[in-house]
C-alpha cells in the first residue's frame, strides 16, 4: 500500500530543506560537539527565535529566570539528561553515549512545536536514524512518539514502517527484516526478568521476518522469532515463535489462519540460547 504524496507550500519546503541540511551538517561534520548542536537546536525549536549563545542562554540572562525556566533550558542539553536505559547495568555506555545527543534530539523534537508534522518528521527521523541505530535500510519511515532502549542493538531492513507510539526494546537486540510494518502502540521486547529474582535479566534477540506485520497494540515477547509474511493480530501477545505466513491472534497468540505461500519462506530457525545478565 502506498501513501499519498503530500507537500507543504514552496517557501516552507525550502526552509525545511535548509533546516535539515544545515542540522545534518552541524551534527556530522566533526567541527562541533553534537551535544552543543542539540542544545542550541532544541532551544531554537522550542523558543522559535534567537541562538542559544546570543540570548537567553547567556549566564546573566539565565540567572534572571525562575528556577523552573532555568531547568527547561538545562534540559535541552543532552549532558544534563539521564534516560531510563542508561540505568541498566548491561548497557554499552560508550556506544550509548555516542548516540545519546541524537536520541535526545529525536525524543525532544517529537514533543516540540515541529513534532506532529508528518512529512517533515519522516525526513527528520530518517536523517537521524543512521546515527542512532545499528543499521537502517532504504525508505525507513517512522511516525512520532516511537521509543527504544539502546538503539545500537536495533536494525531495520528496507521499506520498514514504524507507526505512532511503538516501543522497540532492543536491550537484547531486535532485527527487523525488509518490508515490515509495525502498527500503532505495538511493543516488541528483547529482554525479560527472572520470575523469582527481578534483578536477573535475560536478554534474547527478537527477529521480525521479511514482510511480517505486527499490528496495532500487539506485543512480541523477548526472543520470539516472527516468521516472514506472518501477522501478529490486534492486541495479540506472541509468547512463542510465529511460523512464516501464519496469522496469530489472542493471548497467548494462536494461529487462526495461514496465508497462501506466495513465495518460499526463508530459513528462520533460531536455535539461540538464553543469555542472562545481572541488573543489580
Ligand atoms: C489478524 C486479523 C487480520 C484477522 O483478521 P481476519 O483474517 O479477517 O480474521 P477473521 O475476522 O476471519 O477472524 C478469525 C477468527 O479470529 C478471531 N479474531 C480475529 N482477530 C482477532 C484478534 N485480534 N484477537 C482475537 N481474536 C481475533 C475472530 O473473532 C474469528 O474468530 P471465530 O472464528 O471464533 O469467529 C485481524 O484481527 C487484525 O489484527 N487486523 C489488524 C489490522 C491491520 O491490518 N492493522 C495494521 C497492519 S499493518
Amino acid at each position: 500500500m502506498f501513501y499519498r504524496e503530500l507537500r507543504p507550500q514552496p517557501q516552507a519546503e525550502a526552509d525545511f530543506d535548509e533546516f535539515l541540511n544545515s542540522l545534518h551538517r552541524d551534527l556530522t561534520d566533526g567541527r562541533h560537539d553534537p551535544n552543543d548542536v542539540v542544545r542550541d537546536t532544541l532551544y531554537e525549536i522550542y523558543y522559535g527565535a534567537g541562538k542559544f549563545g546570543e540570548g537567553i542562554g547567556r549566564a546573566p540572562s539565565l540567572s534572571n529566570l525562575s528556577p523552573a525556566a532555568r531547568a527547561v533550558i538545562h534540559n535541552f542539553d543532552p549532558r544534563n539528561i539521564t534516560t531510563e536505559p542508561e540505568h541498566y547495568t548491561d548497557i554499552d555506555s560508550r556506544a550509548y553515549q555516542e548516540r545519546k545527543p541524537f536520541i535526545w534530539l529525536w525524543q525532544m523534537y517529537d514533543r516540540s512545536p515541529l513534532g506532529q508534522n508528518a512529512v517533515l518528521g519522516h525526513r527528520f527521523r530518517r536523517m537521524l536514524a543512521p546515527l542512532i541505530f545499528k543499521s537502517v535500510g532504504e525508505n525507513f519511515k517512522c511516525w512520532h512518539f516511537v521509543e527504544w532502549s539502546y538503539g545500537y542493538n536495533l536494525s531495520f531492513g528496507d521499506n520498514v514502517v514504524v507507526h505512532r507510539h511503538v516501543l522497540l526494546d532492543d536491550r537484547g537486540g531486535i532485527e527487523i527484516g525488509n518490508n515490515v510494518s509495525i502498527s500503532d502502540y505495538a511493543n516488541i521486547y528483547s529482554h525479560t526478568h527472572d520470575i523469582h529474582d527481578i534483578h536477573t535479566v535475560y536478554n534474547r534477540t527478537t527477529r521480525i521476518g521479511d514482510g511480517a506485520r505486527i499490528t496495532y497494540h500487539a506485543t512480541v515477547l523477548a526472543g520470539t522469532q516472527v516468521g516472514a509474511h506472518s501477522m501478529v493480530g490486534t492486541g495479540a501477545v506472541a509468547t512463542k515463535d510465529v511460523e512464516p505466513y501464519h496469522i496469530k491472534v489472542g493471548i497467548p497468540a494462536k494461529t487462526v489462519k495461514v496465508k497462501e505461500n506466495l513465495e518460499e519462506p526463508p530459513d528462520w530457525d533460531n536455535g539461540e540460547e538464553l543469555k542472562s545478565v545481572s541488573d543489580r
